[in-house]
């Protein structure tokens, strides 16, 4: 297994690109399943999750033809199968995604249970009472869930419990070539969804509300190709402008999305940060100077985002001063505190495990580390480059799935980092 060979100490500085945006893209490779004519997604990040994505659709007898910049054209009408098997999702629980355009366009699917992982128990409950409340029969067998439907679905009202990011997205597609209408309530906000919306609308889908808490979803009786770029990624964006604030560093980021990091903008700010903004540019400059420890509590969007959680804590344990951390999303989301620890980190875990109280110290201690998580072995890496001496970040394989060239990324940003083989 690949790892990560990190020297801190060094001060962050230079400019990169923002990569096209993981949740988006993966979500757009299973909605393409609803087209009957060949679709073109661009600025599709190269990453681990992606290329088991493919996989999928490949599996499923889907032509998927991707050129040396990443455009990726899905031709769904050579699929063969309906299949998704236990390999493929429990490697990736986005690959679930695929069963609601399956049963969509073709009456019938079989996507194995997508099981617990490394951050929670992540059910998907909200997921199977929205394709029921679109008509779908839902049964399972052997870890797998087997849905069909008589005839075209039935548009209909769907409530959800709480904000779910994938549940939306799901419902959201599947409900593209429904009957009639559906309108969902209660809905995540993420750009995401907003993404995925527009594409959808691209294919000829016609949806409503993307990015507020009701979307309306005419269905329509086919949808045809489209050509959609993929939005920034703003979950990477924010981990290297935490990563070089945390050294005191300064940095470009361009063909981003300041829009989308609002709230992640406001913490840097408040840690120190002067930032500067353009439509799709955001420097950020510490002017040397060491953080100040931010406090926050995650939620759905515009909240402050789960996936940058651990990237946060990184910083914190170098800052000035004490940074309350509460995480409200996942049951299990932070494992990389004690890694940090194990660095010269002071954290505690309060109230049940939910929240991270970190005094700051000036430097941490490299350290052999690893994480079961990918943004928890990106904040390792953080940790990494902020500590005296070497740290060897291991099971970086967590990182490939969702960051895009990650070492060359850091090198040009001045960063000692490099990749070893297996030991
Ligand atoms: N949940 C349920 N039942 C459901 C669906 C969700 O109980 O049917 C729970 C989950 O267990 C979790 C909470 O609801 O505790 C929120 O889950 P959500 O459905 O919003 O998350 P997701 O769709 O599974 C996506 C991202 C995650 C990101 C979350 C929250 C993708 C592929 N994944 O997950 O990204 O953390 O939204 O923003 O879009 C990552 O990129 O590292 C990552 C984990």
């Amino acid at each position: 297994m690949d790892r990560l060979l990190i020297s801190g100490g060094v001060v962050l500085q230079g400019e990169l690109r923002a990569s096209g945006a993981k949740n988006s893209a993966l979500k757009m490779l299973a909605a393409a399943l609803l087209a009957d004519e060949p679709v073109i997604i661009s600025n599709v990040p190269h990453l681990r999750d992606i290329t088991t994505m493919i996989e999928l659709l490949g599996s499923l007898g889907v032509e998927v033809v991707i050129d040396e910049k990443m455009n990726i054209e899905i031709h769904a009408n050579t699929i063969k199968s309906f299949k998704a098997p236990y390999d493929l999702v429990k490697t990736m629980r986005a690959s679930f995604n695929v069963l609601g355009p399956l049963l969509a366009h073709y009456g019938q699917a079989e996507v194995s249970l997508p099981g617990g992982c490394a951050i929670g128990p992540r059910p998907v409950d909200q997921h199977l009472r929205g394709l029921e409340a679109l008509g779908a029969r839902i049964e399972m067998e052997d870890g797998y869930v087997k849905a069909t439907t008589n005839g075209r679905l039935k548009g209909g009202h769907v409530y959800f419990d709480f904000s779910t990011v994938g549940g939306t997205e799901h419902i959201m597609m599947t409900a593209t070539l429904a009957e009639g209408t559906t309108v969902m309530e209660n809905c995540a906000r993420e750009p995401e969804i907003v993404d995925l919306a527009d594409f959808l609308n691209a294919m000829g889908a016609r949806v409503e509300g993307a990015g507020t808490d009701t979307i309306t979803i005419h269905g329509v009786e086919s949808l045809h190709g489209c050509t959609h770029r993929v939005i920034a990624d703003r979950v990477e964006t924010g981990t290297y402008l935490i990563a070089a604030a945390a050294s005191g560093g300064r940095i470009k980021i361009r063909d981003a999305n300041p829009e989308h990091l609002e709230v992640v903008l406001e913490k840097l700010r408040e840690a120190g940060a002067q930032l500067t903004l353009t439509a799709d540019t955001i420097e950020l400059d510490m002017q040397g100077r060491r953080p100040r420890a931010v406090s926050l509590v995650t939620a759905p969007y515009p909240g402050f985002p789960t996936d940058l959680q651990a990237q946060m804590i990184a910083l914190n344990c170098v800052a000035e001063g004490t940074g309350t951390i509460k995480e409200t999303i996942f049951e299990n989301r932070f494992m990389h505190v004690h890694e940090m620890n194990r660095m010269g980190a002071r954290i505690r875990l309060e109230g049940n495990n939910t929240t991270a109280i970190v005094e700051g110290v000036p430097r941490l201690t490299g350290a052999p580390v690893m994480a079961n998580d990918l943004r928890a072995s990106v904040s390792l890496v953080i940790a990494g480059l902020v500590a005296d001496g070497d740290t060897i970040v291991d099971r970086i394989y967590h990182i490939d799935r969702g960051y895009e060239q990650v070492e060359e990324k850091l090198q040009n940003l001045g960063a000692n980092i490099r990749r070893l083989g297996a030991e």
